[in-house]
């Protein structure tokens, strides 16, 4: 059976999504509703003071009908790390596990073939109903996951630049590790400012000319044998494929080299002939082509490296190849 991809990446959902409520001082068993609407009081604190954190990760179907998630204990991690951060109840790891097989099962039949796949989107938001609340954390929360069949966002070939801004910041640099919406729209002056002025597909954030990442995903060189990638701070997000890309590429022979460096350093690399790619859970790796750098447009030389890294990824978890890191679980 063929299962139609949505032509506009999380634009259909599952009818249904799990609900894990927090109050009285405790997360309440999983309950199922539906997933076109939530009701919540229009003072509800995430809605006013920003107690709202996400996580984005896939499921996919691989020959034989086998139905496998991609690390999800990592984005479970990475969620509870950000309710710390912004003082949102930390879900519990086995509840939220479950919760993600079950609604994966659960939307089974809507799981196109890879390299579509579905995509999942946890959400944890605070719901007390107190707008005099800006000081104090909310005591009720709720998460719930949306599940949405999504297309290939990797499009072979297609050109990537990037606009290397060296002025602005991504984000209040001690919330850069948290997946909150906020962090978002504080970048979206500069992202649309890039796309406007550069026709730049992305905005790679280097303040003071230390190169973090774009708007949406990490940033790594693979240059003389080496992946070149910023070692983790606060101030950018710990992303689970630039984690796999580590591990894949160190598998494949490459030397890892987590270090600060710099716009010059960068360009310098660059026009010496390295490879510049994005790594994020929608597309995997996508190879930079080129990059503005004041004002002038410098051409990456090959994607032919970062290309082979994300086949060695994919094949993971397509089911080509043999899962030696434990990665995928089976639904
Ligand atoms: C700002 C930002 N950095 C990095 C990433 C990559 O994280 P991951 O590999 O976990 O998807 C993302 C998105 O997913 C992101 O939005």
């Amino acid at each position: 059976m063929s299962r139609p991809v949505p032509a506009v990446f999380g634009s259909v959902f599952h009818a249904q999504m799990p609900v894990l409520e927090y109050k009285d001082n405790a997360w309440q068993a999983t309950r199922w509703q539906s997933s076109s609407e939530i009701t919540l009081p229009p003072g509800a604190h995430s809605l006013h003071y920003g107690s709202e954190c996400f996580e984005g990760l896939k499921a996919f179907r691989q020959a034989g009908d086998k139905i496998v998630l991609f690390r999800p204990q990592e984005n479970i991690k990475r969620m509870q790390q950000s309710a710390r951060i912004l003082s949102l109840p930390v879900p519990d790891e086995q509840a939220f596990l479950d919760a993600l097989i079950e609604l994966t099962r659960r939307a089974a039949d809507e799981i196109p073939d890879t390299p579509a796949a579905l995509y999942l989107r946890p959400t944890l938001i605070g719901t007390d109903p107190v707008i005099g609340k800006a000081g104090s954390p909310s005591q009720t929360a709720m998460l719930y996951i949306l599940a949405s069949p999504v297309g290939d966002y990797f499009k072979a070939g297609s050109p990537l630049k990037l606009l290397v801004e060296t002025e602005h910041i991504r984000c209040a640099p001690h919330m850069g590790r948290v997946k909150c919406g906020g962090n978002y729209s504080s970048a979206m002056p500069w992202v649309l400012k890039a796309k406007a002025e550069y026709g730049a597909n992305q905005v790679l954030f280097c303040p003071k000319g230390d190169v973090q990442e774009t708007g949406a995903s990490n940033f790594a060189l693979i240059y003389k044998n080496e992946i070149i990638t910023k070692p983790l701070t606060d101030e950018f997000l710990h992303g689970v494929t630039r984690d796999s890309v580590l591990k894949v590429a160190a598998q494949m022979g490459y030397n890892i080299n987590e270090k600060n460096f710099t716009v010059k350093e960068m360009q310098a690399a660059i026009e010496d002939g390295a490879e510049a790619i994005l790594t994020g859970t929608a597309a995997v790796i996508s190879p930079v082509t080129s990059f503005v750098i004041d004002g002038k447009e410098i051409a990456v030389q090959s994607t032919e490296q970062g290309n082979a890294i994300r086949k060695a990824i994919t094949d993971i978890q397509y089911g080509l190849v043999e899962d030696k890191n434990n990665w995928l679980v089976h639904v």
